[in-house]
């Protein structure tokens, strides 16, 4: 079954939240009219900082009913993949950089009963999706490279999410396009024109001076691109 949403999906990224108040972090998210809530578990190996593990996404899963989306920047992701669909995540995503295996790795989330994605670093070609096709059920595009919040989107993943959707097109795929990094008002609803189904945002939400306005700003942007 397609993951492909009626409208683009705004996923805020607790990344950038206040770590004290997670619960409170997460009623803001469901009140702003964000679909998702993004998750970004790092090891300090696969990218140089450490953040989330399982017991976080743990209790996240007991403070919210809104779909989880573990992000895993970490390398092995084989050896957790699965377990953080049992901690609770909905998605979960794999670099495709980290994981020599990917084909396991992605079967293995799935039969925990999670949605199974594979992320691109911004220097990574989409090429090398085509032989893994059926195999996952979304596709995350990296617009920064991972390890931080409040990077600067690189714009030529402009063309890649083009790229990826007429590929998609081209071949009738169901599977859902998702950017992370740097996403903010600047290009939110070009994001969306260009074929993006979900958007992750850090600092353009949680930095913001009021981000439940934020969130349902970015929201309206996205709708704005939907519709051009
Ligand atoms: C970066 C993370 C992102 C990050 C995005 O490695 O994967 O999800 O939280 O933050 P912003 O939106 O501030 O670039
Ligand atoms: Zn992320």
């Amino acid at each position: 079954m397609s993951l492909r949403p009626a409208s683009p999906l705004l996923a805020p990224s607790l990344l950038s939240a206040d770590f004290t108040r997670l619960g409170e972090e997460l009623r803001l998210i469901e009140a702003s009219g964000a679909q998702v809530v993004h998750v970004d578990v790092m090891d300090g190996r696969f990218v140089p900082n450490i953040t989330i593990g399982l017991p976080v996404v743990e209790s996240l899963r007991r403070a919210t009913t809104l779909p989880l989306d573990c992000h895993l920047m970490i390398v092995e992701p084989l050896r957790y993949a699965a377990d953080f669909v049992k901690a609770g995540a909905d998605w979960v995503s794999i670099h495709q950089e980290a994981d020599p295996h990917l084909n396991r790795t992605l079967a293995s989330i799935r039969q925990a009963g999670g949605k199974a994605g594979v992320v691109l670093n911004p220097g990574t070609p989409i090429e090398t999706l085509v032989d893994l096709v059926g195999d996952f059920d979304f596709v995350l595009l990296m617009s920064v490279n991972p390890g931080f919040g409040g990077q600067s989107f690189i714009p030529r993943v402009l063309d890649k999410v083009r790229r990826l959707d007429a590929l998609r097109r081209e071949r009738g795929l169901p599977f859902l396009i998702e950017v992370d990094g740097g996403v903010g008002m600047k290009n939110a609803a070009e994001l969306v024109r260009a074929g993006a189904d979900c958007l992750v945002a850090g600092n353009a939400v949680f930095k913001a001076e009021d981000p439940k306005l934020a969130a349902a700003g970015l929201l309206r942007e996205m709708l704005r691109g939907r519709e051009a």
